[in-house]
């Protein structure tokens, strides 16, 4: 088998942005990705609790893979057949495509398999629900979300590997999954948001900010690699086509992208967008918040939903740290929607009734085709 069971970082990048755009939205998009925090709090409906027979199959998945002596970048999802968990897996994947955008994962047994056992378990199950892919262009492929130490306001240090704060932001692939191996002694938060309803408020209360969405932010490299190549590329936060709003929003990336002296200091008017946009997605009625427990999976869209992390504390002592083992994915497109598709603009909304959202033709070019596969900054 000589097909590489995963993405490089940049052909994950590049399939990510490969993002269709019709014109700016100016109406209300409705769907289930349109959720609000305040509706979901205590809905148990987004957690899926894997049973024991699933957990045995996952075990017997992982000792074939040690009994053949493969690393995990050599696992292709054939040499891990779930044939049970597979047809859920599939569901989960739809989730995330086609649904809300995101869910958890409860019950992996991580105390019990051990980190490394679980890491290969996760790797396993990732091969199930999409393509994984390389996590920077040095092609780590499962990383690790620590403190590792590092000063959190050095403009090139990237932050999950600090115990700090993580401001609103999207990764670099279809979905990402976080596997909680241990929580934190206090904090560590994780709190989303749905990017099409912080769209949907946004447009409501300002809607002359919205256009300036389908236009081009600067994003900051940072570089990490030290490769020489641009120190930031050009990319518009929103997307929309088919009757699906597609947004990557990076907080602490697009307002650091000005430190560099040839990128333009941002606007008063693009400072009040990014405030506005971040004040919506931490507000009550739209952000959700959840704490994760060991064995815990958290699956997002990086399409429909942001993810931002509240400060932690770690409990002292060696192996007693918060840690969490982080899958990128790239998942198949939409399916294809006959009938009265999801996502729709509303025609119940408050949208002006001259706007046509496919008569307005795009005028920025999407990442994909502004800049190499190789230069998009790793993520936080
Ligand atoms: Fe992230």
């Amino acid at each position: 088998m000589s097909e590489s069971p995963y993405h490089s970082f940049g052909e994950q990048a590049l399939h990510y942005f490969r993002r269709d755009h019709e014109g700016p939205c100016r109406l209300p998009i409705e769907g289930p990705a349109a959720w609000r925090g305040a509706e979901l709090f205590d809905d148990a409906r987004f957690v899926e609790r894997i049973g024991p027979e699933e957990i045995a199959e996952l075990e017997r998945a992982v000792a074939a893979v040690r009994g053949r002596g493969l690393a995990l970048a050599q696992v292709h999802r054939e040499d891990f057949p779930l044939p049970t968990l597979c047809r859920r897996a599939a569901r989960w994947s739809s989730e995330l495509v086609d649904g809300r955008g995101f869910l958890v994962l409860r019950g992996l047994p991580v105390e019990r398999w051990g980190d490394d056992d679980s890491a290969l378990a996760y790797w396993g199950l990732g091969l199930h629900l999409g393509t994984p892919g390389a996590q920077n262009p040095a092609g780590d492929l499962l990383g690790h979300v620590r403190d590792m130490g590092e000063e959190a306001s050095h403009p090139n240090v990237r932050r999950y590997r600090t115990a700090g704060e993580i401001a609103y932001h999207c990764d670099l692939a279809d979905a990402v999954g976080l596997l909680c191996l241990r929580t934190a002694r206090a904090g560590g938060r994780s709190r989303i948001a749905s990017s099409v309803s912080v769209y949907n408020e946004l447009l409501a209360r300002r809607p002359d900010l919205v256009d300036r969405l389908y236009e081009p932010f600067q994003l900051d490299v940072r570089d990490e690699q030290g490769t020489g190549g641009p120190r930031t590329i050009p990319v518009p936060p929103c997307r929309y086509a088919g009757g699906r709003l597609r947004t990557f929003y990076h907080s602490d990336y697009f307002r650091s992208a000005e430190r560099h002296p040839d990128v333009a200091r941002l606007t008063s008017h693009e400072r009040e967008l990014l405030d506005l946009y971040e004040e919506i997605a931490r507000s009550p009625e739209l952000a959700l918040e959840m704490d994760f427990l060991p064995g815990d999976v958290q699956l997002l869209s990086n399409h429909v939903v942001v993810h931002a992390r509240t400060a932690y504390e770690d409990d002292p002592g060696p192996g007693r740290e918060r840690h969490l083992l982080r899958l990128w994915l790239s998942l198949p497109p939409p399916a294809a929607r006959p009938g009265t598709p999801i996502g729709e603009p509303s025609t119940r909304g408050a949208g002006s009734p001259e706007a046509d959202p496919g008569s307005v033709v795009p005028r920025s070019a999407d990442a994909a085709s502004a800049s190499s596969p190789t230069t998009p900054p790793a993520g936080s």
